[in-house]
C-alpha cells in the first residue's frame, strides 16, 4: 500500500489505474490511499482503508454496499467507478446518504461492441479453434475441403438482445455485414413499433425474445443487469434457439443462466457461445466450459483497449475531482 503526501481530503483508490487519471488525483494533493496490486481488494481490507475517506474510486469487484458506507463514515462524498455498469453499488443507501456515484457512462460502447463482433467471427468462423490446431502442431495436410468449416456472418440474421448504445453500435457493425437485425430493447419486450432508430438501415426490426430465438443465426447480449433481466436467457429462451445458432455474452454474466447454457451445448442443441462474462468471475478453474469445443471464452475485456481504458481512468478520477470541488454539474454521475 502506497500513501502519498498528505492534504486534507482522502481519496481511496481501490486498484491501480493508469497515469491519465491518477495524475489528475495527485494534481489536487488528495491523501490518496492506493492499492497499487493487481487484484482486488479482499472486502476485509477494503473495509480498514476506506475508514474516513471523501472519496472512493472503485471498480467492478468492489462491493460498495450499506456497511462500507457506514464505515467509510460522514466524509464520504463520492463513490466514482471505474466502469459503465454501477450494480456493485448501492445506489438507494448512497443517495439517501447524499453520496453521489459517478460512472464512465458510454465511454466504452464503441469498443465494447468491437469486441462482440470478435466474439462472434471467432465462434463462428472457429477463429480460435484453429489457431489452438495449428499451435498444438495438429494440422497436419496443409488445405482441405472441410478442414475448419464454420458458419458465415454475411447475410445472416443476428438478434441483439437490448437495443442501448453498445447494441446499437453492435447493430451498425452488422449493418457492414449485410446481417439482417432483430431486436429487443428494454422499454419492449413484446413486439411494438419502432419510431425512430438512430441509423438509416432497412434491414432490421423490433421484435419479441421469442422471435429472437427462433429466427437468429447469432443472438448477442448487451442488455443492462437487472431485476427484469436476471437470467433473462434461460433454458426456456435457449430451448427455442436455432440447432446451429450462436450465444454471445458481453453484457452481465447473470443474464444468462450458465447452467442452462452449458446443458445445451453439452447436448449441442445449440452450436455454441463466445461469453466475455460469467455468473461468477474469474470463471472456476476447473469450469466445464473451458472443456467444451464449440465455447470461446474470454476474461472480461469489453472495454479493454489503452485508449478507453485511459479515458475511463480520466473519467473516474475527474468525477472526484468535480464533485469535491463542488461541481457537480460537471461530472458524469448516476441520477
Ligand atoms: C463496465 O464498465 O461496466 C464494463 O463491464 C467494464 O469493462
Amino acid at each position: 500500500m502506497v500513501k502519498s503526501k498528505s492534504a486534507n481530503l482522502k481519496v481511496l483508490i481501490t486498484r491501480p489505474i493508469s497515469d491519465v487519471g491518477l495524475s489528475i488525483l495527485k494534481r489536487e494533493n488528495y491523501e490518496l490511499i492506493n492499492n497499487t496490486k493487481e487484484y482486488p481488494l479482499k472486502p476485509i481490507e477494503l473495509k480498514r482503508l476506506v475508514k474516513g475517506v471523501d472519496a472512493i474510486l472503485c471498480f467492478l469487484n468492489d462491493t460498495i454496499d450499506k456497511e462500507t458506507m457506514d464505515i467509510a463514515g460522514p466524509n464520504l462524498k463520492i463513490i466514482s467507478t471505474f466502469s459503465t455498469g454501477f450494480e456493485h453499488i448501492d445506489i438507494k443507501e448512497a443517495k439517501k446518504r447524499n453520496i453521489k456515484v459517478g460512472y464512465t457512462g458510454n465511454i466504452l460502447t464503441e469498443t465494447t461492441a468491437d469486441l462482440a463482433f470478435g466474439l462472434m467471427l471467432s465462434i463462428g468462423r472457429r477463429i480460435v479453434e484453429g489457431d489452438k490446431m495449428v499451435r498444438d502442431g495438429k494440422w497436419n495436410y496443409g488445405w482441405g475441403p472441410d478442414l475448419m468449416i464454420g458458419t458465415d456472418i454475411h447475410g445472416k440474421t443476428l438478434g441483439i438482445i437490448g437495443m442501448g448504445k453498445i447494441g446499437t453500435a453492435i447493430a451498425k457493425r452488422a449493418q457492414g455485414f449485410g446481417m439482417k437485425i432483430l431486436y429487443t430493447n428494454r422499454a419492449t419486450n413484446t413486439k411494438s413499433k419502432i419510431k425512430s432508430f438512430p441509423f438509416d438501415y432497412t434491414n432490421i426490426k423490433l421484435t419479441d425474445l421469442k422471435d429472437i430465438a427462433k429466427e437468429s443465426d447469432y443472438i448477442i447480449i448487451s442488455c443492462s443487469l437487472n431485476e427484469e433481466s436476471y437470467h433473462l436467457i434461460n433454458s426456456n429462451f435457449i430451448s427455442q434457439m436455432k440447432k446451429s445458432a450462436f450465444l454471445i455474452n458481453i453484457a452481465r454474466g447473470k443474464i444468462l443462466n450458465q447452467k442452462d447454457l452449458i446443458l445445451a451445448l453439452r447436448k449441442k442443441s445449440i452450436a455454441g457461445a463466445a461469453l466475455d462474462v460469467y455468473e461468477d468471475e474469474p470463471i472456476k478453474k476447473d469450469s466445464i466450459l473451458k472443456r467444451m469445443k464449440n465455447t470461446v471464452l474470454l476474461p472480461h475485456i469489453g472495454s479493454a483497449s489503452r485508449d478507453t481504458r485511459d479515458k475511463m481512468s480520466e473519467i473516474a478520477a475527474l468525477n472526484i475531482v468535480n464533485v469535491l470541488q463542488g461541481h457537480e454539474d460537471k461530472a458524469l454521475l448516476i441520477e
